[in-house]
């Protein structure tokens, strides 16, 4: 149902995969809610064809690639995206994420550093460089609102989580000290979402992911938040109605960070004594 919470709003959203992805609940969302969109993902990631059907769904929204890590890329992407809006617009979605160690298995206490390097340059430092781009182009409407997905490994540790904990922290940090700046500055809006497991291609390829995701919603009152409801929270911070929320770490995970333990998991480990 729609109620054009984002009517007359213009965004670009990234990391749309295929139709698990996160992004890709965000834009049919967006969509739905009354948004105009331009879709990006790395040029590698457009082999598959699956983000032509997505672009088609919402009324042949432009697709734009761009390697997040890329400069130049970026800088085409807010240049195009400014040509096909006619202008300034509301919102970015970043919903991209990748660690070389994981995908190789390599363990957290012998990493390839420069796998770690990318990891960090994909998944924290490509906020900052899309910040960055967008302001020097003064590229977003005052109160925008920029929203990049994150997850609890930033604070808490997760051990197979690996090197991906360590870009989260930086990339809950990036979102603040930006926050601070573009907020003075434009009165532009950053937020991370810290959202629960969730099967997607980059959410499974986390070792021991049944596992993972098994626990965290015996973890959680209300269950594991899906997709499709962070798409839902993703639009909110995209609309007008949280105006003066920025520069936070917002969980959506279904009380998860704030649960010491569940019955169901207590009595999971009762023994009689
Ligand atoms: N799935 C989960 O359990 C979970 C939980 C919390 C947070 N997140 C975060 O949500 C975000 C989206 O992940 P997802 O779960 O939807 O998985 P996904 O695999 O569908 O999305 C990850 C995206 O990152 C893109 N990407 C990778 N390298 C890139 C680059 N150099 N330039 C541009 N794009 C690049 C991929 O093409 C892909 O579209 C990630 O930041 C992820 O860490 C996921």
């Amino acid at each position: 149902m729609s109620n054009n919470l984002l009517k007359g709003k213009k965004g670009i959203i990234s990391g749309a995969l295929n139709n698990m992805s996160i992004a890709w609940k965000v834009a049919e969302k967006a969509h739905e809610q009354g948004a105009q969109i331009i879709l990006t993902n790395a040029p590698i990631a457009m082999r598959m064809g699956e983000i032509n059907g997505l672009s088609e769904k919402l009324g042949n929204a432009p697709i734009i690639p761009a390697d997040a890590t890329n400069m130049d890329d970026l800088d085409n992407l807010i240049t195009k995206s400014m040509e096909h809006f006619g202008g300034k617009f509301d919102f970015m979605l970043h919903s991209i994420g990748m660690s070389p160690n994981v995908r190789k298995g390599k363990h957290y206490t012998d990493l390839n550093y420069e796998w770690y390097k990318q990891t960090m340059d994909v998944s924290a430092m490509s906020l900052h460089k899309m910040l960055a781009t967008a302001m020097k182009k003064d590229a977003l409407n005052d109160w925008g609102s920029v929203v990049a997905l994150t997850y609890i490994a930033a604070q808490r540790t997760f051990p197979d989580y690996s090197d991906m904990a360590d870009a989260k922290s930086l990339l809950e940090s990036i979102a603040r000290s930006f926050g601070y700046h573009y907020g003075t500055a434009k009165k532009i809006r950053i937020n991370t979402i810290s959202q629960s497991p969730t099967v997607t291609t980059a959410g499974s390829g986390v070792k021991g992911f049944d596992g993972f995701i098994n626990y965290s919603e015996a973890m959680s009152p209300l269950g594991n938040a899906d997709a499709a409801a962070c798409a839902d929270y993703c639009v909110a911070m995209f609309s007008d109605l949280t105006r003066y929320v920025t520069m936070q770490n917002l969980f959506h995970d279904g009380g998860f960070s704030n649960t010491g333990v569940t019955q169901p998991v207590v009595e999971r480990f009762a023994t009689d004594i």
